[in-house]
């Protein structure tokens, strides 16, 4: 079991504000009921969590949380393509920064600490990383003190960065924007808080041009997302904060595409092969209805979406 999150100054957990509407409801507002539902998800424990816990049977959930890069998904057991995601990152920051031994670099929605260790280690940044729920802040320190390395996590809102302006040479982003129902907050505070000079990389989850979906909403809605963005609505945000979109990558073929192999091969089992497929899952501890409407929801949107990495300089 991971350690309690440290209640240090940075885990203050203030309500995200921004573009959903702020009303109270039975006493919350609606960004609060959002942050409870993202801790909810991702909380070991929350009663949102079923899907993250069907995927640790496949994936590295306990130090990666991002949709992974690869042909194939392959078990962990063979190698991780949470990890070569972070690789794809990895290779564009060496790309765009002359030297990264000891740039200090923050990870943004760091999860459970697996891509701030992983830069680390291969690039030498001076990690930091920050995101919205404990649990991943106290398991990402864990992971941090199991390794013997340096990366420092704290709990916060990324709208709300606990860190000195231009107190970084560069940012990350791995999957985790898409969750923030104020994306321009969040990108004011990268550009606040990086270097003249210093790089943005995002990947992240967009929905492709065209009319709105109901396919596209109802899957946001199932995995605790904000609304998603077109490419040309996050370029815009990005531009609009100061920020200069350098390049922008596709990496769909690498990554919705897997993850629909294996929607299509888990919604066909669970429709032919039904009971067997809950009796698997409930003997794991996963409510069969729930994982097959978060599966169900991904598949039909997937075709509408696009994951990309946007490379952005200040
Ligand atoms: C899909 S996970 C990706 C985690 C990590 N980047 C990785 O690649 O393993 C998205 C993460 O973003 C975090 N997050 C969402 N909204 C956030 C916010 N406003 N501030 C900080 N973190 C946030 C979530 O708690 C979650 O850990």
């Amino acid at each position: 079991m991971p350690d309690e999150p440290d209640k240090g100054s940075t885990d203050r957990e203030p309500p995200v504000g921004g573009t959903t509407d702020g009303s109270a409801a039975g006493g919350r507002s609606v960004p609060d009921r959002h942050h409870e539902r993202l801790s909810e998800q991702f909380s070991d424990d929350g009663t949102r969590a079923d899907i993250w816990h069907g995927f640790r049977r496949l994936l590295p959930t306990a130090e990666y949380l991002n949709l992974g890069y690869s042909g194939r998904f392959q078990s962990h057991l063979v190698g991780s393509p949470q990890r070569r995601l972070v690789d794809q990152v990895g290779d564009a920051l060496e790309a765009r920064l002359a030297h990264t031994d000891g740039v200090p670099l923050l990870d943004v929605g760091c999860g459970r600490g697996g891509p701030a260790l992983h830069l680390h280690r291969r690039l030498g940044v001076d990690a930091t990383g920050i995101d919205l729920v404990p649990y991943n802040v106290a398991v990402a320190r864990r992971n941090a003190r199991t390794a013997g390395a340096p990366p420092s996590f704290v709990v916060g809102d990324a709208s709300r960065a606990p860190f000195a302006d231009g107190a970084f040479g560069a940012c990350t982003a791995i999957d985790a924007i898409v969750y923030v129902p104020h994306k321009g907050a969040v990108f004011a505070e990268i550009e606040r808080v990086l270097r003249p000079g210093g790089w943005l990389i995002a990947t992240d989850l967009l929905r492709r041009d065209g009319p709105e979906s109901p396919a596209v909403d109802a899957f946001a809605d199932a995995w605790d997302m904000a609304p998603l963005w077109t490419l040309e609505e996050y370029r815009r945000a990005l531009e609009d904060v100061g920020l200069t979109v350098e390049s922008v990558r596709e990496l769909g073929p690498n990554s919705i595409d897997t993850f629909r192999r294996w929607t299509t091969l888990y919604l066909g089992l669970a429709g032919r092969l039904g009971p067997l497929v809950r009796r698997l899952l409930a003997r794991w501890g996963l409510d069969f209805e729930r994982v097959t409407g978060q599966v169900q929801a991904a598949h039909e949107a997937l075709p509408r979406l696009r994951h990309v990495m946007v490379c952005a300089s200040r």
